[in-house]
């Protein structure tokens, strides 16, 4: 990969702090952190370093990491790995170490809905008592978009491939429910986006 690919997403350039802000509290006392569909690894590297107690897996398919390297070539931190093969939708992925926390952003309305379910059903299972999952993105509310430029993107979405599609809040926290996450926070982002925090009951 030469210097012209790395990926870059101006949109996590605008929305790390904002999301560090609120999920930096919830991180104080977890050590092994697994970000779920690090994509370019922007928030992985400006993240990790500010949480040096603990350790941030980075992972995704397996296309995006020569990205995710050389984001975190360029950004090394004692704390931050380099990415894992994870597709949520395989049932053997899941990295070794135990994680008590789990982060992903931007991807619920990316994967199919199959692939959410299995997302919230490999992070219920292997999340102890206590642990943490946070999700961002955007959402809809009782069948309502929170912007009319929420309801393009979805449209969009959709248009470009049918299984993708701004998810609905409910059938996500149906999904946590059934998997004893405990709905702890929705807090309303900037770029009509939300930040969703649960934490595993049993
Ligand atoms: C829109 S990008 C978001 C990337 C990054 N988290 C961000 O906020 O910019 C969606 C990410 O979800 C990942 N993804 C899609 N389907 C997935 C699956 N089945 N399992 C794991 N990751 C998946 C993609 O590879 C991509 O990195």
């Amino acid at each position: 990969m030469t210097l012209r690919d790395k990926p870059f997403s101006q949109a996590c350039e605008n929305n790390k702090a904002p999301i560090f802000a609120l999920l930096a509290p919830f991180l104080q006392d977890k050590t092994h952190l697994l970000e779920i569909g690090s994509g370019t690894g922007q928030h992985a590297v400006w993240f990790a370093p500010q949480l040096p107690h603990l350790i941030w897996q980075t992972s995704d398919l397996v296309e995006n990491h020569p990205g995710i390297l050389h984001w975190i070539g360029d950004y090394p931190a004692a704390n931050l790995l380099p990415p894992v093969v994870l597709n949520v939708a395989d049932q053997e992925q899941w990295p070794d170490s135990a994680i008590d926390a789990v982060y992903t952003a931007n991807t619920a309305h990316i994967m199919a809905w199959h692939e959410v379910q299995a997302m919230f059903e490999k992070v219920s299972s292997n999340l102890p008592a206590n642990g943490i999952f946070c999700l961002y993105g955007p959402m809809k509310y009782a069948g309502e978009h929170t912007s009319d430029s929420n309801h393009f993107f979805d449209l969009s979405l959709r248009e470009r491939a049918p299984h993708r599609g701004i998810r609905e809040f409910h059938e996500i926290n149906q999904l946590a429910l059934e998997g004893n996450l405990i709905l702890l926070d929705d807090h309303a982002m900037p770029a009509n986006n939300r930040l969703l925090i649960w934490q595993k009951s049993t």
